[in-house]
């Protein structure tokens, strides 16, 4: 194994909050199922994860709390790993930027930097978001507030450490257009060239004085290092970078993958490099920016209380139906919205009927028609010979996929042949065949098929879910490691004929749905006024009221602060304009076509914050989906009409009561 090819991908290192959610369980099963997927064919490979544990907010959290930071994360980052065990998310290594080892690295990093000549010591003078770690200049700022979350900025004025981000900067732009693959999906590439380093890249505050919870500079410890350089460098430091034992560096690094969620990618994919090219070391092969999972329309957050909690999904339904759903929903790198009723369905129509029923009969008729042993085959007809070829091909489809980190085709490649196996059941008939003599022969040939590519797809599915292959195997009585493995996949015909068969228990049991639905507390998808239980007026009432309506009526309409991000015509339309909308930094933009275009210029509207009707249903205008409303204010003959909107100074995202 000497020439083994290596593998090295990572997750985003997770500030350590109280609870993570499925959100980020999203992430972590993503970067796990791929690890997994490397490894059964035959890389070798190194998966990291592990949690980002300085700043303010953590130090202010552990503050409030009357404990010590340390701690505080280490009560969290022990909640983690339970999780990742409960979620069968391997890694390989954990790192903690409250270790020795990452702490003692980051310093030598530091002082490199310093010595060179990157960083030099000036003074800061500017505002910094709590909840983003991050610095902002006075032009910076949008309405006073931190330009990427909205929310209230604090002045700063110190002694400070600044990293020479803008002398790479051609040199970045000239690197990410010789490598077309570093920045993933290829949308995400222009974003960043475009917005961010074409603008140009003023130079990095990269030191606090007033920070305590931090990495202290060795050479002038009242200042602590930028939490972002801090975090950023684990990729290298839990490897071993300047430490006496860098042979797991030497070997590993450049990563392949750093999977990151979107809002994260500038990081990684400017300052990043930037950090790694000024230490004179290669860059990642990759940076993947997936999508988030969005509940009611809104990334899932604790402050906006629509979190789903990953441990009661897999204690209820297991693990493996709940990594299943995450990697079959979505299209890895577009957001994907979570709801109950979509993982229940997945579980009955995926789990419990394809997968699970096509076992669970399977071996069922080999017991019943040829007493548990799995019989010789016959001559091939050309039913058998389409599926085999199927089976024969799917590792190859499975493996393409994989590669574009297409997790959800991968498992609709494998889906497929579960599906046509299915088929194959219906088309074939075995209970008319085992009535004649001849029936029975050509019913041998049928079982030893199915049998065979039902161990074809429990290999395919094991870097998805972990625990199911093992409860197949058992079923179909393989013991035999090498029938399991990636190779054996698309060698059709090893399982030997005479295989004792066993049946189990149901793979996936079969969900009520309706009753699961009524049972499982569905999380308030965001903070709702309070509200007297529903009344639906009658409408005799409300001729009687002349119309008026009760406070519990206004309560059902969402007004929100929103920010317009982009505006354009529409295309054939002299009314409509489109526009992107931000609420707040956690939710997901929104588009909303509004039919203003004879008053504003899309270019007058960039930057305003605008009042959106956010709970509108979507509605389809000239095939674009509007999802809300501005409102606007309009004279009697709808001549003049003008934006509403709130006095300046108000976060987006707030709520119009
Ligand atoms: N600590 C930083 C990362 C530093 S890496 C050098 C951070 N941590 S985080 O805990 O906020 O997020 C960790 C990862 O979880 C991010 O990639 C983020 O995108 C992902 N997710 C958090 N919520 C998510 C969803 N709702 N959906 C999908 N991924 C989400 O950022």
């Amino acid at each position: 194994m000497e020439n083994q090819e290596k593998f090295y991908i990572t997750t985003p290192i997770y500030y350590p909050s109280d609870n993570l959610h499925i959100g980020h369980a999203y992430c972590s099963v993503a970067a796990d199922t791929m690890a997994r997927f490397k490894k059964q064919t035959g890389f070798d490979t190194y998966f990291l994860t592990g949690t980002d544990e300085h700043g303010q907010k953590i130090e202010r959290k552990a503050q409030a709390k009357g404990v010590t930071p340390q701690a505080y994360v280490d009560e969290i980052v022990s909640g983690i790993k339970e999780l990742w065990k409960l979620m069968d998310v391997e890694y390989d290594d954990f790192i903690r930027t409250s270790d020795e080892r990452h702490v003692k690295a980051v310093q030598k990093i530091f002082r490199k930097l310093y010595d060179q000549g990157d960083i030099y010591k000036g003074s800061y003078e500017g505002w910094y978001c709590t909840p983003c770690e991050s610095f902002f200049t006075e032009l910076q700022l949008k309405d006073g507030c931190c330009p990427d979350c909205g929310r209230p900025v604090e002045k700063t004025n110190e002694e400070a450490y600044f990293f020479k981000l803008g002398k790479y900067q051609q040199w970045l732009i000239d690197y990410i257009e010789a490598h077309p693959d570093f920045i993933q999906p290829a949308s995400r590439k222009n974003e960043m060239v475009n917005n961010f380093l074409k603008p140009g890249l003023q130079d990095l505050c990269v030191s606090r004085t007033s920070i305590k919870w931090g990495v202290p500079v060795d050479f002038d410890p009242k200042h602590t290092v930028y939490v972002w350089l801090d975090a950023l460098t684990n990729y290298i430091t839990a490897l071993g970078y300047e430490s006496a034992d860098d042979s797991l560096y030497q070997k590993y690094w450049p990563a392949n993958i750093h999977l990151v969620g979107k809002e994260i990618i500038r990081f990684h994919t400017i300052i990043w490099p930037i950090i790694l090219h000024a230490l004179d070391l290669p860059l990642p092969k990759q940076v993947f920016g997936h999508g988030w999972l969005v509940l009611d329309g809104m990334k899932m957050s604790k402050s906006l209380g629509n979190v789903v909690d990953p441990v009661v999904l897999c204690k209820r339904y297991g693990s493996d139906a709940i990594r299943y759903f995450l990697m079959r929903e979505m299209p890895f790198g577009s957001d994907g919205q979570f709801s109950y009723e979509a993982l229940l369905t997945r579980i009955n129509a995926d789990l419990a009927n394809d997968l699970g029923n096509l076992v669970s009969r399977t071996v069922a008729m080999v017991e019943k028609y040829f007493d548990g042993v799995v019989p010789q085959h016959g001559e091939w007809d050309e039913n058998d010979r389409a599926l085999i070829a199927l089976a024969q091909e799917t590792p190859a489809k499975v493996l393409k996929r994989m590669d574009e980190l297409q997790f959800s085709l991968a498992l609709q490649d494998i889906w497929q042949l579960i599906g046509e196996c299915n088929r194959y059941i219906d088309v074939n008939a075995p209970w008319v065949l085992i009535k004649s003599e001849e029936g029975k022969e050509r019913l041998k040939t049928v079982m030893y098929v199915l049998c065979e590519c039902i161990r074809v797809a429990a290999v395919l599915i094991a870097p998805t879910m972990p625990r199911t292959p093992a409860r197949i195997f058992e079923q179909l009585g393989v013991n035999d490691a090498s029938l399991c493995s990636w190779e054996s996949a698309s060698r059709f015909g090893l399982l030997p004929a005479g295989t004792k068969v066993q049946k189990g228990e149901a793979l996936f049991p079969r969900i009520d749905i309706k009753k699961e639905l009524a049972d499982i507390v569905p999380t308030p998808a965001q903070p709702q006024p309070e509200k007297k239980p529903e009344k639906k007026p009658e409408p005799a009432k409300q001729a009687e009221d002349g119309g008026m309506i009760t406070i519990d009526d206004f309560a059902k309409i969402q007004l929100r602060v929103a920010r317009i991000l982009t505006a354009s015509r529409v295309e054939g339309s002299d009314k409509l304009l489109k526009f992107t909308l931000r609420l707040t930094a956690e939710e997901p933009e929104r588009t909303v076509v509004s039919g203003i275009a004879k008053f504003y210029t899309p270019e007058e509207m960039v930057g305003k914050q605008v009042v959106l009707v956010s709970n509108l249903k979507p509605a389809k205008l000239r095939g674009i989906r509007s999802e809300g409303m501005i409102l606007c204010a309009s004279d009697a003959k709808d001549e003049t009409l003008k934006l509403a909107t709130v006095e300046p100074g108000m976060e987006d995202g707030a709520y119009i009561r």
